[in-house]
Formats: C-alpha cells, structure tokens, sequence
C-alpha cells in the first residue's frame, strides 16, 4: 500500500498527547480554507423532501457561507443553485422557502428556469443584439445532488463519491433513526438562531456527555422535561460516570455516533412497558425508544442502532437529535459566528396532540427556546473567545479522557467502535478528519490519504 501523503493539519492536534491547537477555533485563513476544502467539498444538508414536494417547490439553504436554493424542477428533479444572479450577483431568491415558476432577479430582471436555465435577458434584442449566449449563462448548479430516505444533500465538487457512500454506515444510520418510523415529515417553520461561537465547538458538544450535569443541573431541576423515561435510563444518561454504558461508532471522513447504550435491564424493562401495554399513546420520547423494539427498525437499523442512544454526527455540520427528532445545521457565519437551524420531524400519522407533543419537547430543549441550548450557548461562545487570545492559544485544549482505552474493535460488517466510559473519541476522530480534509487537494488524495479509526486509536 502507498505511504499515506504527509498531513500538515495534523500539526493542530497531538494525537499521541490527546490535545487540540486552540487556532483552529479561531484562525482566519484557517476559516477560509474550511470554506473551500470542507463545506464546498462535502456533502450538505439543504432540507428533507417533504419541504419541497412539487414543482417550483424551494428551500434556502448555504453551502458554507454561500447562499444556494434547492428546488424541485417541472420533471420533479431536484436541483440546487448558488444563489446568486450571473449579471451583477444579486440574489435571484429573497424568500427562505415557497413556489415559484421562475427566479426573477430583481436588479435588472434577469431570469432564470426552475432547471437553473437563463430564460430571460431585458433588452436581449436592442442591447445585447442578441449576441450574449444564454445557454452560458445559467445559474451555478452544485457538483451533485442527491437524496438519502427523503433527506438532500448537495456538494459543489463533482468528483465526491455518491451521497450514500460518503454518508457509509454511520451516517446512513444516523439518518435511518429519523427515517425508519415511518412517514416523516418536517414541522413547517424552521427555527433559526446566531451564537458568537465556531462551528466546530458545537459540534464537538454533540459527542459531549459530559457536560449534561453541570451545564444542564438547573435545566433539569425545573422540571420542565417530561419523566418518561424508565429511572435507570435517566441515570445513565445523567450520571453516566460510573458505567461503561458508552459506545462510540466511527464512520469514514468523520461521521460518529457517540453517546449511551441501551443496556440489556433497560432494553428489557422497554419490551416491558410495551408487553403490558398493548395501547401506549406514545409520548415523543417513550415513541423514541419503543419504536426501537419494532423489528422493522432492527432490519434497519441493526442492533447497533436500535439500541444505541448516542447522538449521530454526519460530517461537516449535520446532527440527528434521536430522542427529539431533530437535525440541527450549524452553519459557519465566519469564525467567529454561527446559525443554528432546527428542522423538527412528526409521522404524519401520528394523532394530533402526539405532534403537538413532539413540537413541544423539541422546542423545550434546543433551538433559541430550548433550556439545553440556551446553557450550551454560553458555554459554547466563552469557549471560542478563550480560543481567540494570543497568549490563551499558546495553550492547547485537552482530549485526554478515557485516553488509555485499547478497546478499539473493528467487526468484520458494521463500523468499528469503542464500547467504554464517557470518553472524548468522537471529538479527537473529528478533528483527525478535519485535519485530513484540510489537507487533501482533492476528494482522490482525501479517499486515499484519509485516516482510519485503528491509525488513530488502540485495539485490545
Ligand atoms: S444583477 Fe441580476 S439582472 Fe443584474
Ligand atoms: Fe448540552
């Protein structure tokens, strides 16, 4: 086999010493070679099918920091656009989403087809003679367009590999949690909000377990979330500290899922309650876990994902919230900002007031309303500016939890995983992908040159 290619991003982490350079949370050129090496490379979530069924159906979204609109052309195709008019670059799409028969520029009226064609040219005959080929000058298409079980991507680089090998197992299972119950839908309205922070220590958050008792203590004594679910379960995802209940699943280019898993007392005391009861009106989060018992869920999601409750992470910026039913975008608003978009998802057969229970919970937990968010927000913008200092980055940040595992187990099908503590493994996995995209000059080197969970952890 070929000598993997020298990586200089990995200078920003030492992996050995399991600690992370504090610039790559704040550094400007740094920012700006993410924007082209990451988010215009990578596979982006723009919205799920159901938000754009028909024809002239759009959606806003950003690849990076740049606008783009992902609609449905009149074959029923979907297409994604830069948003952005070939004239002077003026937006060609105000509204964050609806229907339109065309994108008017609305500067000088240029007009652009549902297919992104350039349809309309004001003063086509008298001022530009008709000379200027119209054909050249259509929207910017994205690289590729793809859907997955109802959710879209879109990358800008032609050469990536199809959406359902970038996203491999872990992703494809990440997704499948959302996908499998059934006929989902996202919640019309998506919400919206701008914290002073980096994408990356959001993400990071998401593999965080952490945190929840400190950061969350009062969240939680206010009683304002519903205690549905069985007591040791709670336990364990609150006071996980004492159990190896932990396990981290790593997908190539830094997919994960981390966090807790159903032991076999909770799996039983589940297959309890919907034993005893044959007409559970299910609570979101009790329809959460029970769905897990379903053996369609199992076909799908296999006994890793029916009983795993760890949080799923699809490379760049995309987080399947399992118990809520959410994705959250964190969308890089320079590197020192981003947006947070929460699409929320409910089975369109699901009795009213259980949507409207699932609404409820997702809007009590994250998002601008959410209890959690709001404590990880502040956490999440003082970290970033203690990454900001000059003499604060001289410092590097710490990743040595549960360093010593050598409980790396790779399966012959599936995903190698760590089974373990509360751990940092998916943080550190992330940052060794960052760092190989980074690097990589093309999706070739980043196929070839990308590392392997075992190049980065230890095996028993
Ligand atoms: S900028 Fe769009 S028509 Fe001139
Ligand atoms: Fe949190």
């Amino acid at each position: 086999m070929e000598p993997k290619a020298k990586n200089r991003f990995v200078d920003y982490l030492n992996i050995d010493d399991h600690t992370v350079d504090r610039v790559i949370f704040s550094g400007d050129e740094l920012y700006k070679t993410e924007q082209k090496k990451i988010f215009a490379r990578g596979w982006n979530f723009m919205c799920h099918e159901s938000q754009i069924p028909k024809p002239g159906d759009f959606f806003l979204n950003y690849i990076g920091e740049e606008s783009v609109i992902a609609t449905r052309d009149r074959t029923g195709k979907l297409q994604v656009f830069l948003n952005s008019c070939r004239h002077r670059g003026n937006a060609v799409c105000r509204a964050e989403m609806g229907n339109a028969r065309a994108f008017l520029c609305t500067y000088h009226g240029w007009t652009y087809g549902l297919d992104g064609k350039l349809t309309g040219v004001p003063g086509f005959r008298e001022l530009y003679q008709e000379k200027i080929n119209r054909d050249e000058w259509g929207l910017i298409p994205a690289g590729k367009v793809q859907s997955y079980r109802g959710f879209v991507f879109a990358t800008m680089d032609p050469e990536a590999p199809d959406l359902e090998e970038y996203l491999g197992d872990v992703g494809r299972t990440g997704l499948n949690f959302i996908a499998s119950q059934g006929d989902m839908v996202v919640v019309e309205g998506v919400q919206k909000n701008r914290l002073e922070c980096n994408w990356k220590i959001v993400v990071d958050n998401t593999f965080d377990w952490y945190h929840a008792q400190i950061s969350h203590a009062s969240a939680f004594m206010s009683g304002a979330f519903p205690r549905s679910l069985p007591d040791d379960t709670a336990n364990e995802l609150l006071h996980p500290f004492g159990s190896k209940q932990q396990r981290v699943l790593f997908g190539d280019y830094g997919h994960a899922i981390s966090g807790p898993r159903l032991t076999d007392a909770v799996w039983d005391g589940l297959q309890r309650i919907a034993a005893r009861d044959e007409s559970i009106v299910p609570s979101p989060v009790m329809n959460s876990l029970l769905w897990r018992l379903d053996p369609r869920a199992g076909e799908e999601l296999g006994e890793i994902g029916t009983r795993s409750l760890g949080h799923p992470h699809i490379f760049p910026n995309l987080f399947v919230s399992t118990i809520t039913n959410q994705v959250a975008l964190r969308l890089p608003k320079g590197p020192n900002e981003t947006e947070l978009w929460w699409f929320t998802f409910v089975n369109k057969d699901w009795p009213d007031e259980v949507k409207a229970g699932a609404i409820s919970l997702a809007t009590r937990v994250f998002g601008p309303a959410g209890m959690l968010e709001q404590d990880d927000g502040e956490n999440w913008e003082m970290s970033t500016s203690g990454t900001r200092g000059l003499i604060a980055r001289e410092y590097p940040l710490n990743y040595q939890m549960d360093a010593e595992t050598t409980n790396l187990t790779v399966p012959e099908v599936g995903a190698p995983y760590i089974d373990t503590l509360v751990n940092e493994h998916a943080q550190l996995w992330t940052y060794r992908a960052w760092a190989d995209w980074m690097s990589a000059e093309s999706w070739e080197e980043l196929k070839q040159n990308h590392a392997t969970p075992q190049d980065v952890f230890k095996s028993a």
